[in-house]
């Protein structure tokens, strides 16, 4: 059976949800499942706002045809060619040949490369400033350009003031149970899971969320349609606050996020006496991860939200703990800012993990290392209590050196 939701007087909400995957991208974990989204108005001219994955296709078309409720299909708008998003374009062409395609140049040719489709003859291109009527809507485009592919794009809807965001906005998780992020406990619900798809879909790309922001700040925005997750339409300037934040890499929260990475519980060991160091001196925020037991995506998420950071890791074959080492990969890949960073390194032998691990920060914009790094051989000694209460006692205070 069809699961359309009318969302306004003419927008309905026709996307479906996965429960199945256990990755996004085939990386990411989505234990709380997936949405994808995809919106009709049903106005003189019916206008779909983007497709949708393969993984919810059935339930996609079902929707689609349900809402249309015998129409054709005259506009399709493609916010963002990236397959989760458009995989059934193909088909809905096939369906609905006299459908014209909304999209810019890039979108345009990005649609020659997936498909062997000559849309030629139906493509309405767009630029900046554009506008576009379907009756009683009328529709102007922002190009949105790595946000979070190149030829991404929003939509405004003039008339009833809602913004088609593309993956802006968007979340892991399903949207079943609750359509509207109004209907949730944002804090608790949303917020973890929005961090953490942010920081890894898009947190490479902070100035060009910042430009995507810029643009929306002048436009009267009543109503957010991402192309993931719940829908916007209470709270905005708090969601507004959060994009804010993660596109200028300012931490949310003071607080620090300790990574180890151990092989037989000695690094883990300093990694907890530095916490107990940094409880004692009245942190609450102190979150401990164990680098081999919990995905990459998280300590992403975790780092976008926390202020300080502290990596410690042991030395394997005279380098950085491989999981480890893809922590620091990540971060530099995601272009993590403005954070500073604590170091403790193992080795029994030869500890060099540190070395590696300042080297790999090094070139990161506004991180600041601690002067002094911990070095363990072997493990932890009673008389090094007082060190790591140095450090915790250094990374909390504001004198640093780049
Ligand atoms: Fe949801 Fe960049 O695709």
């Amino acid at each position: 059976m069809q699961t359309i939701q009318k969302i306004t007087s003419d927008i309905y909400y026709i996307g479906s949800c996965d429960t199945h995957h256990h990755l996004f991208e085939n990386i990411y974990p989505i234990p709380n499942g997936m949405s994808y989204n995809s919106y009709l108005i049903t106005d003189d001219k019916t206008v779909l706002m983007d497709t949708c994955d393969t993984s919810v296709r059935e339930q996609f078309l079902e929707n689609l045809m349900a809402a249309l409720n015998g129409r054709t299909l005259d506009y399709v708008f493609v916010h963002h060619m990236e397959p989760d998003h458009c995989a059934t374009l193909d088909e809905v062409l096939s369906l609905f040949p006299q459908a014209q395609v909304v999209c810019n140049a890039k979108t345009q040719t990005m649609i020659g490369q997936f498909f062997n489709r000559d849309i030629s003859g139906r493509v309405i291109s767009v630029k900046e400033g554009d506008t576009l009527s379907s009756g009683r809507h009328t529709f102007s485009f922002f190009m949105a350009p790595m946000v979070h592919w190149p030829e991404v794009m929003v939509s405004y809807d003039e008339t009833d003031k809602v913004l088609f965001s593309a993956d802006a906005f968007g979340s892991f998780g399903i949207t079943n149970e609750c359509l509207f992020a109004d209907q949730r406990d944002i804090e608790k619900d949303w917020l973890p899971e929005a961090r953490r798809y942010y920081a890894n879909i898009v947190g490479k790309y902070g100035p060009s969320v910042q430009t995507l922001l810029k643009k929306a700040s002048g436009l009267d925005i009543q109503m957010i349609c991402p192309l993931h997750g719940p829908i916007w339409r209470q709270n905005l300037p708090w969601l507004l606050d959060k994009y804010q934040k993660w596109s200028t890499y300012t931490p949310e929260e003071k607080g620090v996020v300790i990574v180890y990475g151990s092989i037989y519980g000695h690094t883990k060991n300093a990694a907890e006496v530095l916490a107990q160091k940094l409880s004692q001196q009245g942190l609450s925020n102190i979150r401990l991860y164990d680098v081999s037991q919990i995905d990459l995506s998280y300590i992403i998420a975790e780092a976008f939200r926390f202020s300080h950071l502290v990596l410690a890791s042991i030395t394997y074959n005279n380098g950085i703990f491989p999981p480890m080492e893809s922590v620091l990969l990540a971060l530099k890949a995601h272009n993590l800012q403005n954070r500073k960073i604590a170091l403790i390194q193992n080795g029994s032998w030869a500890p060099t993990s540190g070395k590696l691990m300042s080297a790999l920060l090094s070139d990161m914009k506004g991180i600041k290392l601690c002067n002094q790094t911990i070095t363990i051989t072997s493990a932890l000694k009673p008389n090094q209590a007082e060190e790591i209460e140095r450090l915790s006692i250094e990374l909390l205070s504001d004198e640093t050196s780049e």
